[in-house]
C-alpha cells in the first residue's frame, strides 16, 4: 500500500481524534465551560457556562449545518477525553475553514494541544485540501499566539479593541496558514474626510434613504429578486451564488435573532425598497458588530444612496446602540464598496489573500473597522 494511504490521520504521539459522542462528551464540555479560559474560547466571545442540555442543543444545531468535522480529543494513555477540536465555517468552494482547539485547563502543558494541532493540520492539508486554515485569538493570549506562529500561522487581521476582558480592551486577532503563495496587495490608502452629519436629524432617516423594518410577508419578494442578480450576490456575499426562493427569505426574515438587526433601505423620493442593511452579533460585552449593506436595485448604484444609508446605520450603531466599534469584510475586487467605507473613516485592519475562488482566480478579502471614538471625531459628535 502507498505510504500516504497507510498514514493514520487520527492518531498522533500523545492523542487521538475520536468522533464526538453527544451522549457522553457533552457532559465534559459542560464541565469545562464553567472555566473562563475554556468557555470563552469554545462558546464564542461571551463567557457563559452551559448545562449538559445546552451543550446537547448546541451540538444538535451544529449537526443540522453543512459538514464540518468535530472531534473529541482523547489521551492515548487511557483514552480519557481531554479536549475538543473542530473545523467550522468550512467553504468547499473556496477551500477555506476556521479551526479551533480547546484543551481542558487541567490537561494543559503536556503537549496534547500541539500533538492535536499537528493531526488537524495534516487532515486540512492531506485530506480536506484546504488552501487556507484560519484561527482566532485574543491579543492578550501570548502563549496561544506564539503557538500559532510555531504552526506557521501568520497574523493577517487585528480588529482593534474588539474584545472586552477583565476590564481591559484587547484586539481580536485572526491568523492564517496558507498553502498557496500570497499575492501582494496595494498599501492601505489614506482615509478621506467624511461629510459632516447633522446631529438634529431623526435617527434612521437620511437625505436620500430611510432604514425601515422588514416585513416578512410583503418584503421577501424584493430579497428574492435581488438575489437573482448574481453580480450583486458576488459583491455582497461570500457564499457561492445560489438562488433562494421567496419562501426562504420569508423564513429568514421571520427568524432573525436578538443578535441581529436588519433594515430595508427605502429611497425617500419614491418610497421604494432598494436594498438592505444590517448589524450582526451585537450582543455581548464587547459591543462590536459586523455591518452589512447592499443596494439590490442596481439602477441606484453610485448615486449616493448607499453612502446615505451607511451614514444612518453608523449613527444608529454609535448614538443609539452605543457600540464600541463596527467591523466589516469586503472583497478586494469590490473597489466601490471599499471607497465608500474609507470615506466614512473605516481603517483596514486585515487582509486575507486568496480567501475565495471565483471566476477561476483566487481573490483576497479586506477587513475594516471603525471605533466609536473615530466616528465621533470625524462627525463632530
Ligand atoms: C457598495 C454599495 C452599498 C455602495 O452604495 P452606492 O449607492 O452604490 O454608493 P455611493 O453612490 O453612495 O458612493 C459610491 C462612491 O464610490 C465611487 N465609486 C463608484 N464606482 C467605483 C469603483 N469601481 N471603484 C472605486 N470607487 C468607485 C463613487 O465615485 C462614489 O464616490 P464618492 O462618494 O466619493 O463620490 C452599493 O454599490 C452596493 O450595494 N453594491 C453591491 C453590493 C455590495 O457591494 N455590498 C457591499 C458588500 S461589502
Amino acid at each position: 500500500m502507498e505510504a500516504f494511504i497507510a498514514l493514520s490521520l487520527y492518531r498522533g504521539k500523545l492523542v487521538r481524534l475520536a468522533p464526538f459522542r453527544p451522549d457522553t462528551d457533552c457532559e465534559a464540555l459542560s464541565r469545562w465551560s464553567h472555566d473562563v479560559a475554556f468557555g470563552a474560547v469554545w462558546f464564542g466571545q461571551r463567557f457563559e457556562p452551559k448545562s449538559t442540555q445546552q451543550v446537547q442543543t448546541w451540538h444538535a444545531e451544529r449537526s443540522k449545518g453543512p459538514m464540518a468535522p468535530l472531534f473529541s480529543i482523547r489521551a492515548l494513555e487511557d483514552d480519557r477525553i481531554i479536549g475538543i477540536g473542530e473545523f467550522y465555517w468550512w467553504s468547499q468552494v473556496h477551500g477555506t475553514a476556521r479551526l479551533r482547539i480547546a484543551i481542558a485547563s487541567n490537561e494543559r502543558g503536556h503537549g496534547y494541544g500541539t500533538d492535536c494541532m499537528g493531526l488537524l493540520l495534516r487532515l486540512a492539508d492531506e485530506e480536506y485540501n484546504l488552501v487556507t486554515v484560519v484561527a482566532a485569538s485574543c491579543s492578550a493570549d501570548d502563549r496561544i499566539n506564539k503557538w500559532l506562529q510555531v504552526h506557521e500561522f501568520e497574523l493577517h487581521e487585528s480588529r482593534r479593541e474588539a474584545i472586552w476582558r477583565d476590564g481591559t480592551r484587547h484586539d481580536f486577532q485572526l491568523w492564517s496558514r496558507m498553502k498557496v503563495p500570497t499575492t501582494a496587495l496595494s498599501p492601505n490608502p489614506s482615509v478621506a474626510p467624511v461629510a459632516r452629519l447633522r446631529p438634529d436629524r431623526p435617527l434612521l432617516r437620511g437625505e436620500l434613504t430611510h432604514l425601515c423594518a422588514i416585513n416578512a410577508d410583503t418584503d421577501s419578494s424584493y430579497f428574492a429578486r435581488w438575489n437573482e442578480d448574481s453580480e450583486f450576490y458576488r459583491l455582497f456575499d461570500d457564499e457561492p451564488a445560489q438562488l433562494f426562493t421567496h419562501a426562504y427569505f420569508k423564513e429568514w426574515i421571520a427568524n432573525q435573532t436578538a443578535n441581529e438587526i436588519s433594515f430595508l433601505i427605502r429611497a425617500i423620493d419614491h418610497d421604494k425598497p432598494i436594498g438592505m442593511a444590517g448589524l450582526h452579533l451585537i450582543a455581548g460585552p464587547h459591543r462590536d458588530a459586523f455591518i452589512s449593506i447592499g443596494i439590490g436595485e442596481r439602477e441606484y448604484w453610485s448615486r449616493g444612496y448607499g453612502s446615505d444609508a451607511l451614514g444612518e446605520l453608523l449613527r444608529y450603531s454609535f448614538c443609539q446602540l452605543d457600540l464600541h466599534r463596527v467591523s466589516l469584510g469586503v472583497f478586494e475586487y469590490n473597489t466601490r464598496a471599499q471607497h465608500v467605507y474609507k470615506k466614512f473613516g473605516f481603517v483596514v485592519e486585515g487582509r486575507r489573500p486568496n480567501i475565495s475562488r471565483r471566476g477561476g482566480k483566487r481573490w483576497g478579502s479586506i477587513t475594516m473597522g471603525l471605533l466609536q471614538s473615530e466616528w465621533r471625531a470625524l462627525n463632530g459628535y
